[in-house]
């Protein structure tokens, strides 16, 4: 519990789980984030796919929100949204962007940075056509990020494309689909007693990865 002065200094925890070695490092950063997603899975932690997508405004301003990481590939790093919300209007002026993932569990953190493009609109629409019908009407009828009346604004429009739908007829919206993150850096962080961390940062160069050892 929080005292009145919001302090939270004593919230210490130290990290003992496991260390990184350079020995251990996969020569391929995707690779070992693929073990790593693998190991975070396997120790059903709740919404491992979650990461925060950072991305830039026009005023040079960060922003930052949770998405699901759908798919990773040597294409990129997927995620599904509105093309018209406030990343998308900002990935639209600067496509830099920042992942993070946190894996408390296992004292865990992989950043990733790089640049974004849209996926294709093949890759949108047999993502699209995954989704549970109610995630589709409901991708179909939010303009996210819009300010909106009220909640009431949001059912009617969804009940009207319901009226006007179904789930064979509803198509994906042009406004809405999938992101693709291609990769320059990533680090690789693992918590360490006394914070003395390992941290490992792969930098893309133009045939391979380099790899350094940051202070944590
Ligand atoms: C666990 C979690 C998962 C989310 N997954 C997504 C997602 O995959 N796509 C998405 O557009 N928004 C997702 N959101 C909502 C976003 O965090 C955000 O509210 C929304 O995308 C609008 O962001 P923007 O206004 O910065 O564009 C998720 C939120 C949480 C907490």
């Amino acid at each position: 519990m929080t005292d009145k002065t919001g302090d939270l200094h004593d919230d210490r925890k130290d990290y003992t789980m496991a260390e990184l070695s350079r020995d251990s490092l996969h020569i391929d950063p995707l690779e070992m984030f693929g073990a790593w997603m693998n190991d975070a899975r396997n120790a059903n932690i709740i919404d491992a796919t979650a990461m925060t997508l950072a991305t830039v405004g026009n005023n040079g301003a960060p922003s930052a929100r949770i998405v699901l990481l759908k798919q990773f590939t040597a294409d990129g790093f997927y995620w599904y949204t509105h093309y018209k919300s406030r990343k998308g209007n900002e990935l639209a002026t600067n496509n830099a962007a920042a992942l993070v993932f946190y894996w408390r569990e296992l004292e865990r953190q992989v950043r990733i940075e790089g640049k974004v493009t849209k996926a294709s609109s093949t890759e949108s629409d047999e993502y699209f056509h995954k989704r549970p019908v109610g995630s589709r009407f409901s991708a179909a009828a939010s303009p996210q990020s819009q300010v909106i009346e009220n909640q009431q604004w949001l059912t009617q429009r969804t009940q009207k494309l319901q009226a006007e739908y179904d789930e064979n007829t509803l198509q994906r919206p042009e406004d809405w689909g999938g992101y693709k993150l291609q990769p320059d850096v990533y680090e690789f962080w693992q918590g360490r007693p006394s914070r003395q961390h390992d941290r490992f940062r792969f930098t893309r160069t133009e045939n391979e990865w380099a790899i350094d050892r940051l202070a944590p």
